[in-house]
């Protein structure tokens, strides 16, 4: 912009002469008569057919020569239009019109170069000229604020030249697409006003080179996206409002902001753990950060900030333990997630304080850390030194990312570590020594490794503190600089790719005939392969990093089946048909009122339950909704619920995938043990059972607050693990909606004998519905009867009805407790206090019953009262084995497409043909409300 200032100095020579002609041609009469024209409720001392002594007329300002140099009407109750002719008043310096209700087109005042102060907020105007603020030169103040009924239109970049603007108003005004990148012309712009507006994209980078210190620009349609960084070397803020955009990222260091007292960031996507600068800000009054993904430590502002608002983020810990830190692994966890720009699926999926509470990528044993897999998560940054800090960890997968940047030396220094794969990355710098203790996985990808080039965005001296990409204008530089050997880089992993695919393909080819000869196969060749494979990096095998999506998309027919964005989740049809064995006879667990689930093993070993549901029975569910619901499904994650693993929509059919449960259900457990080979459950077994239904149910309830999630709560969606610990299965998002009742009326049969007689009055889902549910598993669990026998006589055919008469005197109890459990006294005790709770629960008044956190509280101390010397079992059961399915499966999927998985996988298929059980099923009888409405 300033290789222009000889040219304007030209021009204004030009305008000056220019302006002298038209002064002694003209005057400004004619203009003020066309004015009071167009104008109506003026003042009386207008006149609209002569302009004699306008230079007196009310709000009107003249100069020596009669040239008119202010009009100033605010509030005056005027309506009619602006006529066009305004902008020939060439010494005009203030237009005033505010608070009235002009309408129509706003007249185009370019070139009216005295013009320093524009007011025409709160009209009624219809449209902007293109171009009309061009050449103004003088402007100091633009106030286009509260015209809503402006057409819709982009921001006026002419006013790049206005280079003494100190205020700029145009929130509320109608304006779209993205904010311009020249506020470094503005060196004196101090208020900053662009709320309620359509804009999009990020802040410009130039924001840092004006001097603003109102910053409006809250309230945006679709939302303003990007990080906050920029606002950090913005040392003049004193009032920022950004609330309810999409802004991303952590927030920035303003330590350098010292005049900032309101800082509102509210409803926004904002991450990571609120910086010390922003909480010890000198001059900070107000400040809200609720509805954001923030992490880490509850700030605690000092008392002289009156105002602030934190609700509704990710803190580990709640207002009651403001500012005491994290637990030592969360904190850890929370470093890495920094140095990689603190993601969003690191935030949403890390909640609370104890990283071992079944946190997606991060697998425990006895509460240590000792897996984590971010393997394939479009994860930008560095990877952190901080996970020198884990010291039980053993494998470390970070394969498939967009990391920079050297790997950490302190890695060496853990000494449980055997796997780590950083392949397909951007990494770059020495090569850190792991020892052969370490299977190290640097290979394919990375061609900067090794050498001192700096692979971080920018170059050097930026570390990982900014690595998320501004979705707006910034990015494009970056794009341009595409090295050579990143095109190398590109060139070898497309031919790659090819070389991966005809492979593949010939691989499954060559599979199928093998298959028709017999399916025998040495599994320890397959295991051999795989070792050869995953270590690889000699050449022969560099296809092993191909990302699963380009396989998938590219290799067979592209028509039955859907990748979706992001797609963890989004498993191929030809995968499950592989895991499955083409959906064979021998691989059937069961059938369900919806469809067959069949069994599967993934080449580790992960045994997988997919049900495939006929397409007739999905009715007309439609498939962004089916998207919805799984992309809910597979972030609930608790050890008492099944997991959702994935999903795949293969034409009208839908396919679901589950960690397999190999136990069975407990309705087998309780009702045909015989059949099942099993010996009956022990009280013992059986509380603890019930408490782990407890807080499975318990915990879908405190997600309740957004969909409903409902459970269709009886034993036979009770499934149990080798340990003969429960998961709840069937679970999903039920709407209240009078719409919504669908999802609940196709269960109405199944659940029958289980549920709560207000449903019948009022066909909601409650929780209260959940809770009379339970109740009735608890009677079952105590009796060994099914909730509904007609093999009974009628009176005792309902198992709720007899057993709360039977409740009514304690002393009847003892006859109706099953027979198969042995009874003393202890465990007699015991069981009074469990039909006590199930009578509780089956109360007829829904308010009556207690909610699922006081059945937890009930039991957990009678399941407390066996295992005195085994509570670290309890901190470590049930992640170590079963939280890893989930990454089991991605890290499979990350490598999905290598010869050596399709080697070992033909071997697994051997192996699971033998260890898949002929009857026990590892799979609910009904389905997840999300199969079917
Ligand atoms: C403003 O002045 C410039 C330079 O004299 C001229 O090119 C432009 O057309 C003028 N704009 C209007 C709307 O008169
Ligand atoms: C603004 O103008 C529109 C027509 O463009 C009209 O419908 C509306 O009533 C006006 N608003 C006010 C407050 O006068
Ligand atoms: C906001 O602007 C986008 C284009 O940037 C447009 O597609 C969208 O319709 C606008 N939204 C509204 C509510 O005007
Ligand atoms: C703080 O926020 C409240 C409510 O938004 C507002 O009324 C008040 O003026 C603000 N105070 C300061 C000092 O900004
Ligand atoms: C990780 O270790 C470093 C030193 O190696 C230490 O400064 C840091 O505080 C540790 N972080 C945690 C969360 O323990
Ligand atoms: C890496 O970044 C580029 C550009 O930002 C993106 O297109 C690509 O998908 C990313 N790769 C991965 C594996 O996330």
């Amino acid at each position: 912009m300033m290789r222009k200032k000889p040219q304007v100095s030209i021009c204004a020579v030009v305008l000056l002469l220019l302006q002298l002609t038209t002064t002694s041609l003209g005057d400004d009469g004619s203009v003020m008569l066309k004015l009071a024209q167009s104008l109506q409720n003026l003042p009386s001392d207008w006149s609209s057919t002569s302009s004699t002594g306008y230079c007196r007329w009310t709000g009107i300002n003249c100069d020596n020569s009669n040239r008119v140099t202010s009009i100033s009407l605010a509030k005056s109750g005027l309506s009619g239009t602006l006529s066009p002719e305004i902008s020939s008043l060439t010494q005009l310096e203030t237009l005033s019109f505010q608070i009235n209700n002009i309408a129509g087109a706003i007249p185009s005042l370019a070139n009216a170069t005295s013009l320093q102060d524009i007011y025409l907020d709160n009209n009624n105007f219809t449209s902007v000229p293109t171009g009309c603020f061009d050449g103004l030169t003088n402007l100091q103040v633009l106030s286009l604020s509260d015209n809503p009924n402006l057409a819709p239109w982009p921001f006026p970049n002419e006013l790049t030249k206005s280079t003494s603007l100190t205020t700029l108003y145009m929130d509320n005004a109608n304006i779209f697409g993205l904010i311009p990148d020249f506020f470094d012309s503005f060196s004196n712009l101090q208020n900053l006003r662009l709320s309620y507006n359509n804009f999009t994209g990020s802040l410009p980078a130039s924001f840092a080179k004006s001097d603003i210190q109102n910053l409006w620009m809250n309230d945006q349609q679709l939302g303003l996206s990007g990080t906050l960084d920029v606002l950090s070397g913005m040392t003049q803020l004193r009032q920022v409002w950004l609330h309810k955009n999409q802004f991303t990222g952590p927030i920035p260091d303003l330590s350098k902001c010292e005049s900032l007292f309101d800082l509102s960031l509210r409803d926004n996507q904002l991450t990571g753990v609120v910086p010390a600068s922003v909480i010890s800000l000198p001059a900070l009054l107000n400040i809200s950060l609720q509805n954001n993904k923030l992490q880490g430590p509850y700030p605690l502002f000092p008392s002289k900030v009156q105002k602030v608002s934190l609700d509704h983020n990710n803190f580990c810990k709640n207002s009651s333990d403001a500012a005491t830190p994290c637990d030592p692994q969360v904190t850890t966890l929370l470093q890495i997630a920094g140095d990689m720009g603190y993601p969003a699926i690191l935030s949403d999926s890390w909640e609370g304080n104890n990283a071992c509470d079944g946190w997606p990528f991060v697998t425990c044993s006895q509460g240590r850390i000792i897996i984590i897999n971010l393997a394939n998560k479009h994860l930008a940054g560095k990877i952190s030194p901080a996970y020198a800090n884990l010291t039980s960890l053993k494998n470390l997968y970070l394969q498939q990312n967009n990391l920079t940047g050297p790997i950490p030396d302190g890695l060496t220094k853990l000494a449980s570590l055997q796997n780590l794969d950083v392949s397909n990355n951007n990494l770059s710098g020495k090569v850190p020594d792991f020892g052969s203790n370490v299977k190290f996985t640097v290979s394919p990808g990375n061609p900067f490794i090794g050498t001192n080039v700096d692979t971080t965005p920018g170059g050097a001296g930026t570390p990982g503190s900014k690595p998320s990409g501004p979705s707006g204008s910034p990015a494009a530089s970056s794009k341009s600089k595409l090295s050579v050997g990143t095109i190398v880089a590109i060139v070898v992993v497309v031919v790659i790719f090819i070389a991966v695919v005809f492979f593949v393909v010939y691989k499954f080819i060559a599979r199928r005939k093998h298959r028709k000869f017999g399916r025998v196969k040495n599994p320890e060749v397959g295991n051999e392969m795989n070792k050869n494979g995953v270590t690889g990096g000699n050449g022969t095998n560099g296809y092993n990093g191909v990302p699963s999506e380009l396989h998938s998309q590219s290799s067979g027919d592209v028509s039955d089946r859907h990748l979706f964005e992001g797609g963890n989740v989004a498993i191929s049809i030809e995968v499950l048909r592989q895991v499955t064995d083409n959906f064979s006879e021998a691989n059937i667990l069961g059938r369900g009122g919806f469809g067959v689930v069949y069994g599967g093993e993934l080449p580790d070993g992960t045994k997988i339950a997919v049900k495939r549901m006929e397409s007739n029975t999905m009715g007309n569910k439609g498939l962004s909704e089916f998207q919805a619901e799984i992309a809910v499904l597979t972030k609930v994650r608790h050890r008492h619920l099944v997991a959702l693993l994935g999903y795949c929509i293969n034409g009208s059919e839908r396919l679901l995938v589950y960690e397999y449960m190999p136990r069975g259900t407990l309705a087998q457990h309780l009702f045909e043990w015989h059949d099942h080979g099993y010996t009956p459950l022990t009280w013992k077994q059986r509380v603890t059972i019930a408490l782990d239904v407890a807080r499975g149910v318990e915990y879908l309830h405190s997600l309740a607050q957004q969909s409903f999630i409902h459970r269709d709560l009886k034993p036979s969606n009770i499934l149990i693990g080798d340990d003969m610990r429960a998961k709840v299965a069937d679970f999903g998002l039920v709407k209240n909606a009078p719409d919504g009742k669908y999802s609940v009326e196709t269960r109405l049969a199944g659940t029958f004998g289980y549920l709560a007689p207000e449903y019948a009055a009022t066909g909601r889902v409650t929780t209260k519905i959940d809770v009379y549910a339970f109740g009735v598993v608890l009677m079952e669990t105590i009796t060994g009867r099914k909730a509904l026998d007609d093999t009974m006589p009628d009176d005792r055919a309902h198992l709720v009805t007899w057993f709360r008469r039977v409740l009514i005197s304690k002393e009847n109890i003892p006859k109706a407790i099953d027979p198969n459990l042995n009874l003393d006294e202890e465990t007699i005790e015991s069981i009074y206090r469990v039909a006590e709770l199930a009578g509780h629960c089956t109360a007829r008044e829904p308010q009556q019953r207690p909610d699922m956190g006081h059945a937890v509280n009930v039991l957990g101390p009678l399941v407390e009262q066996w295992k005195p010397a085994t509570r670290e079992d309890e901190d470590g059961y049930g992640i170590d084995l079963h939280m890893s399915l989930p990454q089991a499966l991605q890290r499979w999927q990350a490598n999905e497409g290598t010869s050596t998985m399709f080697g070992d996988m033909s071997s697994s298929y051997s192996q699971s043909h033998s260890s898949i059980p002929s009857k026990p099923s590892g799979f609910a009888d009904t389905f997840n409300s999300a199969d079917c409405r």
